[in-house]
């Protein structure tokens, strides 16, 4: 393949820069994009694509629809199906075929996410971060199809090609801590199903995604999708920066007390922060449960973060010895 073709791939995101550093990894926030005019995510591109993840099934799965939103993520069965073979099938049923990290099998698809990303740095000036992951995924699915609730541990860009696809999401902060707890601080987790049950409405953001539109899903945002009356056939890349990471592990119900939210800063925000007592109340607050959990790595990870955390905003009073 030559450089040219490579390059000739130019996807562009069109975000509106303010709001996105205000909301970003906070709320859910839409943009436009002009991924949909990309030769890459024509059908014909997408079966070669597949033909080639046929040899590769780690990176691709094929899963049913799900009965409603609030369908337990993990009762919804896999499909015995190639990815190619799906690709033919999805207007015989419910199919979601999740082909992962394109990047892997065609250089393309490397040279697109790489770009996106560095349009991302560059809006929200993360220029100083280390990217601990990026990773893409194309989500090809059938018509009236559902994706149960859940979320998923990373910072999504997601950008819809064709068909429509309705998006139910909230913000990250209808997590309870006990949730966040369960399924991210005893280990790493790839997605977290989570009842759908008693959300608060109010924290509901739902968009009607077609051709060229996009949203930016914040980490821990937890969601059910739903497809309209034809094929969908979505693009989205994750990332994760060391900070970003190590903020996670500690989110807190925004609805919690002023004090709780302030606990960490945000990505995007200036350091210099009156920190130390935040960073104090906090590692106090969870050491002490971790402390009788039992979970030996689990509470060494976590002192490792607070160090991080406190070396990267350079608080003052913190060992940040690891
Ligand atoms: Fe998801």
């Amino acid at each position: 393949m030559t450089n040219m073709s490579v390059s000739a791939q130019a996807g562009h995101l069109d975000i509106d820069a303010e709001r996105f550093r205000r909301l970003f990894d906070r709320e859910p926030m839409e943009f436009s994009h002009n991924l949909s005019g990309l030769e890459l995510f024509k059908i014909e591109s997408l079966r070669a694509l597949a033909k080639i993840m046929d040899e590769h099934p780690g990176d691709y799965s094929v899963t049913s629809g799900a009965a409603s939103g609030g369908t337990n993520f993990f009762s919804v069965p896999m499909m015995p199906y190639k990815a190619h073979e799906a690709i033919e099938n999805l207007d015989g049923g419910a199919f979601r075929i999740l082909l992962k990290r394109p990047e892997n099998h065609d250089p393309r698809f490397k040279a697109l996410m790489l770009d996106l990303y560095e349009q991302v740095k560059r809006l929200l000036g993360l220029d100083g971060e280390k990217l601990v992951r990026l990773e893409g995924a194309i989500l090809i699915t059938s018509a009236a199809t559902i994706t149960p609730f859940h979320y998923d541990p990373e910072v999504g860009i997601f950008s819809h090609i064709e068909g429509e696809k309705i998006y139910h999401v909230y913000s990250p902060g209808v997590i309870r801590e006990t949730e966040l707890e369960r399924f991210s601080i005893c280990g790493p987790v790839a997605l977290a199903p989570v009842e759908l049950d008693g959300r608060d409405p109010d924290r509901e953001h739902v968009f009607r995604l077609t051709a060229g539109k996009g949203f930016h899903q914040p980490q821990n945002a937890p969601h059910w999708v739903e497809t309209g009356s034809s094929r969908s056939i979505s693009y989205t890349f994750v990332f994760e920066t060391e900070a970003m990471r190590a903020v996670a592990r500690t989110r807190l119900d925004a609805e919690g007390s002023a004090e709780k939210q302030r606990a960490f800063p945000h990505p995007t925000e200036a350091a210099g922060i009156e920190g130390r007592r935040r960073l104090e109340w906090r590692y106090r607050s969870l050491h002490g449960r971790l402390g009788t959990s039992g979970c030996f790595l689990t509470r060494f990870q976590f002192d490792w973060d607070l160090r991080r955390l406190a070396w990267r905003y350079a608080l003052p009073g913190v060992d940040t010895q690891v």
